[in-house]
């Protein structure tokens, strides 16, 4: 028998309608457009307005795009992993919700959380799913209302991330196309630079912690740059020398879109033109785990079957990685 690999068969997604420009928000904070655009790369992201929906909300239109897009039963679908840091509660895992809410009743589903590296660590669990043979159609799911723990009073953090969902779905290939290699790393000399101190275990809510703002993400923004912009780099190039691939062979980057210079530095040190590398930082912000589907969902008409795509995150934890995977169809 051939030997199985998983392919991304489907991909779709959602973005809230709410556009929060740059504009507005140096009406909110002590900021402007030309320090936004200069250091980030950002010009807008969309927010989830709607005060009683959550990230599933988000998870269940992407989802739902995809299935219509492919025309795929969603009881056909084995199982559901949901990339998310922004659950819609800590206990009852927001995949089993949106799985049932999408149809997908003979799935079985969980929560997979690693800042904005779930994704990518989402990619190489459905891939063993699939490859193990047992599993015919897993969904992966990245989405976050970031919006939900973003302190709007804070230009550190509110000038960067967006909220929005995408899918992407993972069936066995016997003809080679589909993930290829991975490189994945974590470290937690990151958790102290990237965090959410209260809400958890080791500090539960109470009065003084939301007086305190504890529960609205801190970030240490020079240090996870520093991180961030040599480790993406460095897991990219890895994955490339150990699949003897040049820049010339390489036809995407699919990078974390967290801020347009560590993009940049990634694709330069790949040796990768600037057409080749996905983008759109610039109109969402940074989506954390929907980053990496919602370029796909952007790109798909460009993509076509056997072109090369490495993909590239860093996030909170630290975690970060690169995997590689061969596309598996043409546009229609
Ligand atoms: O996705 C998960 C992983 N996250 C990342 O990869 C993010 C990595 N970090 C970054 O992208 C960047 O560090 C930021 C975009 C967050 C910040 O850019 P930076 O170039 O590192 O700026 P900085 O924090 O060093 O701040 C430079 C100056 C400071 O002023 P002083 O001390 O030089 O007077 C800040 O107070 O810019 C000031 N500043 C701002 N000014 C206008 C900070 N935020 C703002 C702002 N508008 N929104």
């Amino acid at each position: 028998m051939s030997k199985i690999s998983a392919a991304i068969t489907a991909v779709g997604g959602y973005v809230p309608d709410y556009v929060l420009t740059n504009q507005i928000l140096e009406t909110m904070v002590d900021t402007n457009d030309e320090w936004i655009t200069t250091r980030t790369g950002i010009k807008e992201r969309r927010i989830l307005k709607d005060k009683d929906k959550g990230t599933s909300y988000l998870a269940i239109q992407a989802a739902n795009d995809l299935l219509k897009k492919s025309n795929t039963n969603p009881e056909d679908i084995d199982m559901v992993i949901m990339a998310t840091a922004t659950p819609d509660m800590p206990v009852a895992a927001t995949g089993v919700y949106v799985a049932t809410q999408i149809g997908a009743v003979n799935a079985f589903s969980f929560d997979l959380v690693a800042a904005c590296s779930s994704f990518l660590f989402g990619m190489s669990t459905a891939a063993k799913y699939i490859e193990s043979g047992r599993y015919k159609k897993v969904l992966l799911i990245g989405a976050d209302k970031m919006s939900s723990i973003i302190d709007y009073e804070d230009r550190a953090t509110c000038i960067i991330f967006g909220d929005g969902g995408g899918a992407v779905l993972f069936e066995p290939n016997t003809e080679g196309y589909g993930l290829q290699d991975e490189y994945l790393r974590t470290d937690g000399i990151g958790r102290q630079s990237l965090k959410i101190d209260a809400g958890g275990s080791l500090l539960p809510p109470t009065a003084e912690t939301v007086a305190n703002k504890q529960h609205y993400v801190f970030q240490d923004g020079k240090t996870v740059f520093k991180f961030a912009v040599s480790n993406m780099a460095d897991v990219s190039e890895k994955i490339m020398a150990r699949n003897n691939l040049s820049g010339d062979d390489v036809n995407w980057l699919v990078p974390h879109q967290a801020n347009m210079r560590i993009i940049d530095a990634t694709a330069k040190r790949m040796n990768l033109p600037q057409e080749k590398v996905m983008k759109n930082i610039h109109k969402y912000g940074n989506t954390t785990s929907a980053t990496l589907p919602l370029c796909l969902v952007d790109y798909e008409k460009q993509l076509k079957k056997g072109d090369n795509l490495v993909f590239a995150s860093f996030g909170g934890g630290f975690t970060w990685g690169a995997v590689y995977v061969t596309w598996a169809y043409d546009p229609n």
